[in-house]
Formats: C-alpha cells, sequence, structure tokens
C-alpha cells in the first residue's frame, strides 16, 4: 500500500466484503490505507492484504476519521447508522445495501449503463441489488437499440446471495440428507420470517420479506431499480424471485416486449457488443450460461435468445452473473475506479 486513497471497507469480514478486498486487489485500486471494519464480534480478527496483515476494527464512528473511500456491505441497518457519519467525515459512500437506492438524493449506478449520474453525488452512492445489476446490462443495450416496451423477469438466485450463513445452511443440509440425518432450516427464506424452509433439493418462491401487492422487496427492488437507473419511471416491468439450491450465480429468464422488433441474431450481435455482457449462445453445441460454470467471472452471460413465439417483438434470453462479483463487489470498485477517473472522490 503506497500512493492512493484511504479506504474502509465496512462488512469486510461477509461474503461481499471478502470479495471486495479480492478485487481491490486484483484491479490494484489506488490504496495508501486500508480500513478492516466490522461487528464487535469480529474486533481483532487478522486478515492478510497484500502481504501485510491488518486487524478488522468495530465499525464505530471514529473509524472514518481520514476515510476517503467507504464501501459499506454490513446490511441496511449499519448503513442507516453510519454511512452519513462517514460522509460528513469526509468520506464518499459506495453502499452495497438496499437503504439507500431510492432516495432521489442518491445515484444508483452500474458504470456500464449510468456513469453519468455519478456527478450528482452528494457523499452516498449507492450500487443496485445484484439481480438488478445483471438484468440492466442486458435491458440498457436492448433499450438504446430498440426501446423497452414490457420485462417479466423470473429469477433462480444462488444462496449466497443471503450471506454466509446461507451457504453453510445449504451445505449443511446437503451433508445432513446424504448422511440420512434430519434436514434443518433457520436462515432460508429470511432470517427474522416466521417460518424457514430447507433449501437442499427444494426451490424456495420467497427471497426477503412480503410487500405490498403480494411481491417480496426483492420484486420490488428489481422493478424500482431497474426504472430508476434506467431512467424509466414508466417502464411495464414485473419480476417472481426464487431461491435456487445454488452456492453462486443469479440466474434470471426474461421475456422482453421491445417497441422495434429486433430478431434473434440482431440481439445477439447487440449484447456481443454490450460493456460487461459475453454472449454464450449455440445450441446446436449446447452451449448456454450456468452458474456451475460462471462462478467467479466478472461478465453476465448471455443465452437462450430467441424472438418470443408469442408476441411480435419479443425476446426471450436466459442470463446468469455472478452476484457477488458484478451484482455487488465488483460493481462497488468499479464506482470506485470511475470516481478516481473523473475526479469525484475528496482528496
Ligand atoms: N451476498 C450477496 O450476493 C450480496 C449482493 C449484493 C448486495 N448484498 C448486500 O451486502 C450486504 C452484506 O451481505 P453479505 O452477503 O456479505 O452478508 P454476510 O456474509 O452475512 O456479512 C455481513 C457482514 O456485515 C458485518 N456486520 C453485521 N452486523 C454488523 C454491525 N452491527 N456492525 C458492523 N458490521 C456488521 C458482518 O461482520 P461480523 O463478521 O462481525 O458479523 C459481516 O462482515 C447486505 O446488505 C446484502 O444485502 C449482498
Amino acid at each position: 500500500m503506497s500512493m492512493g486513497y484511504s479506504v474502509a471497507v465496512v462488512g469486510a469480514t461477509g461474503v461481499v466484503g471478502e470479495e471486495l478486498l479480492a478485487i481491490l486487489q486484483e484491479r490494484q485500486f489506488p490504496i495508501s490505507e486500508l480500513r478492516l471494519l466490522a461487528s464487535a464480534r469480529s474486533a481483532g480478527l487478522e486478515v492478510e492484504y497484500q502481504g501485510k496483515i491488518l486487524q478488522v476494527q468495530e465499525a464505530r464512528p471514529e473509524a472514518f476519521d481520514g476515510v476517503q473511500i467507504a464501501f459499506f456491505s454490513a446490511g441496511g441497518s449499519v448503513s442507516q447508522a453510519l454511512a452519513s457519519t462517514a460522509v460528513e467525515r469526509g468520506a464518499v459512500v459506495i453502499d452495497n445495501t438496499s437503504f439507500f437506492r431510492l432516495d432521489p438524493e442518491v445515484p444508483l449506478v452500474i458504470p456500464e449503463v449510468n456513469a453519468d449520474d455519478l456527478g450528482s453525488h452528494k457523499g452516498i452512492i449507492a450500487n443496485p441489488n445484484c439481480s438488478t445489476i445483471i438484468i440492466d446490462l442486458v435491458l440498457a443495450p436492448l433499450h438504446h437499440a430498440a426501446g423497452l416496451k414490457r420485462v417479466v423477469l423470473s429469477t433462480y438466485q444462488a444462496v449466497s446471495g443471503a450471506g454466509i450463513k446461507a451457504i453453510h445452511e445449504l451445505e449443511d443440509q446437503v451433508k445432513d440428507y446424504a448422511a440420512g440425518k434430519e434436514v434443518t432450516a433457520k436462515v432460508l427464506p429470511v432470517s427474522s420470517a416466521p417460518k424457514h424452509y430447507p433449501i437442499a433439493f427444494n426451490l424456495i418462491p420467497q427471497i426477503d420479506l412480503f410487500e405490498d401487492a403480494g411481491y417480496t422487496k426483492e420484486e420490488w427492488k428489481m422493478i424500482r431499480e431497474t426504472q430508476k437507473l434506467l431512467h424509466l419511471p414508466e417502464l411495464r416491468i414485473t419480476a417472481t424471485t426464487v431461491r435456487v439450491p445454488v452456492l453462486r450465480c443469479h440466474s434470471i429468464a426474461a421475456n422482453i416486449e421491445l417497441e422495434q422488433k429486433l430478431s434473434a441474431a440482431k440481439v445477439q450481435e447487440i449484447l456481443s457488443q454490450a460493456a460487461g455482457v459475453s454472449v454464450l449462445d449455440d445450441p446446436s453445441q449446447q452451449l448456454y450460461p450456468m452458474p456451475i460454470e460462471l462462478s467467479g467471472c466478472d461478465d453476465v452471460f448471455v443465452g437462450r435468445i430467441r424472438e418470443d413465439n408469442s408476441s411480435a417483438t419479443g425476446i426471450n434470453l436466459w442470463v446468469v452473473g455472478d452476484q457477488i462479483r458484478k451484482g455487488a463487489a465488483l460493481n462497488a470498485v468499479q464506482i470506485a475506479e470511475e470516481l478516481h477517473r473523473r475526479g469525484l472522490v475528496k482528496i
């Protein structure tokens, strides 16, 4: 660590926090000082960063003194409690939680899609929901080419989207099932919900808590965040979000009705040129994106591109993205890189 920014990672011991640290190193983000913050439970824990041992500290207001960039991924309540404090002490906050995403004063950014929104930041920038990032990387270029008329999304979301405890829950349930033991569930679909269901050999059509009109919070996030970041407040978009027994990578089946017809070949061409998107689509070779092959990748992958047999301007496609990387940590680091490039961090 030499020339660069003073950076804090809040939630450094979590799934997203660990990936953030890996990506900051991989991409050689300029860091002069790194503070690893978490709850009091993890204070004192040692973590290696670029060959140096760093101690995790409790995330308290004083921990942000002198920090220029603070990545938050410790849940909405921690962002609510500490993000503004970090800004008051001089930091730009890049927040991975949903707490600020729909605040009209807070830009919600996917750098490949709406980097110019960063210019209006007032200290906090929100990283969109993981499934939203994955699908919006595909929706944005299609909108520019032919206009979005209506979007119907069905997600197949990995357990790691619900944090470390949910990963352990799936692994433990699989082991217990194979050993002929009783399978117990305490985490999914939502730790705070009254009922829990096994995820091993199951699907759970509930991600996060239920909100109005019978939709879950995750479904409303995909709808409202897409409308905000694509600058299409009237976009007709709906979603059904489902937890599946996959460790990592969210998958999304999308039915997209366009204003103007595009052939499947044209959609393939547009998406193969889109930043952050790779096309993996050859039915003759049984080639299509799958979570097991794409964990750890930066791009989102699109396949099964075909014209909707029931609509003159509709397209069906299948998207898979590593939600811990592009859906969270990578997008956050790319936001920091963009702020650095545009001179939008206080020196
Ligand atoms: N997982 C994903 O795919 C994903 C994707 C996009 C966004 N997100 C969002 O990112 C956030 C973190 O998710 P995650 O999956 O990384 O969760 P996680 O694995 O459960 O990690 C949670 C992190 O938050 C810390 N933390 C918890 N309570 C805290 C407190 N009171 N003060 C300070 N730190 C505290 C934990 O520290 P301790 O070790 O001390 O408990 C841990 O470092 C959530 O808001 C989530 O919605 C997650």
